[in-house]
């Protein structure tokens, strides 16, 4: 068809016309060439999706336990969560993130939740590291969670038990717990940094500002005020965004990351 307009054309208007024809042609072929080769990689991509190493749903259970509404891209459920504490100081969707009960050590009441404004006396989740993924489903999804199968599929729950199983780290080995300062080697960590993390916020750490004018919070902001949440979001993203989980790689290396961003600028 489009060969059949061409000649059609070139014999009625000429030369020039021809070579036009068989320029926008060739742009067409450039064009579509990529569409069909994108549908193969979709193929393609549907294999290797069924090919999920632990280490990745381990990496997507720890971002879930971050926050499994934005990796999941729902709303949160209705209210407060009902096993939230009345005397607690937070409400609504943020109190049905793990997180927000167990802390970003893992620790609960235990560790930096034990006091502030996010306590809730609740223990953390420790004292499941290494027991069988499927003691820990019935764990998550009994009556004091309260998570009905809508709410947690169940693909993700699963990814939530192998993090809590084998993904979970005893903070306090790479966090001095007193001064909050990284057990790590910053400069190396810098090395990782400049390739790594430099590119979506800047050698700075201060391109993206997850706070507001008024109260700034660049990545030196939170590896000084909170590292264990900066550790947990180095090893697992940052829920929906397409940040990178780095942790495939050795713990040491992300704790020199953390070292690192703790000699960044904060305001
Ligand atoms: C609103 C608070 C709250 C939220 C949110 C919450 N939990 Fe819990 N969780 C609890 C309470 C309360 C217990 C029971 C603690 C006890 O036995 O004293 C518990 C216990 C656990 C335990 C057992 C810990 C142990 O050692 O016995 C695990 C594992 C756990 N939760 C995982 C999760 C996961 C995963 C999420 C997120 C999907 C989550 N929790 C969200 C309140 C919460
Ligand atoms: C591909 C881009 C990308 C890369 C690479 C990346 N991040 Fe992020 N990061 C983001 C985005 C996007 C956000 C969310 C920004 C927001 O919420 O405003 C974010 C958020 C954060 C946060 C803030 C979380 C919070 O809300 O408290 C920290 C800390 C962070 N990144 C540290 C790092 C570190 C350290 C590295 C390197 C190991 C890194 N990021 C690599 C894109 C990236």
């Amino acid at each position: 068809m489009n060969g059949c307009m061409k000649s059609e054309f070139s014999r009625s208007v000429g030369w020039s016309v021809a070579v036009m024809s068989a320029m926008v042609a060739a742009v067409y072929f450039l064009v579509s060439t990529p569409v069909a080769s994108q549908e193969e990689d979709a193929t393609e991509g549907d294999r290797h999706a069924h090919e999920m190493t632990d280490v990745w749903d381990i990496a997507r259970g720890g971002e879930l336990y971050d926050n499994w509404m934005a990796v999941m891209e729902v709303d949160a459920p209705e209210g407060t969560h009902p096993a939230y504490p009345a005397a607690g100081k937070q409400e609504g969707p943020g109190t049905w993130r793990c997180k927000e009960c167990h802390g970003w050590d893992y620790m609960g009441v235990e560790g930096g939740y034990s006091k502030g404004s996010h306590y809730t006396g609740i223990k953390g989740v420790r004292g499941v590291a290494g027991m069988e993924p499927e003691k820990i489903h019935d764990i998550i999804m009994n009556k004091t969670h309260a998570f009905t199968k809508e709410m947690m599929p169940h693909s993700a729950m699963e990814k939530l038990a192998l993090f809590l199983s084998r993904g979970q780290i005893d903070v306090d080995q790479y966090i001095d717990r007193k001064t909050k300062a990284a057990r790590g080697n910053a400069g190396r960590g810098a090395g990782f940094y400049q390739n790594i993390c430099a590119v979506c916020h800047g050698f700075d750490g201060k391109t993206m500002n997850f706070g507001d004018d008024a109260a700034p919070e660049f990545v030196g902001t939170v590896a000084a005020d909170n590292p264990w949440e900066a550790l947990h979001k180095i090893r697992f993203g940052q829920p929906g965004v397409g940040m990178v989980a780095l942790g495939v790689l050795p713990i040491q290396d992300l704790v020199d990351i953390l070292a690192y961003a703790q000699t960044l600028p904060t305001e």
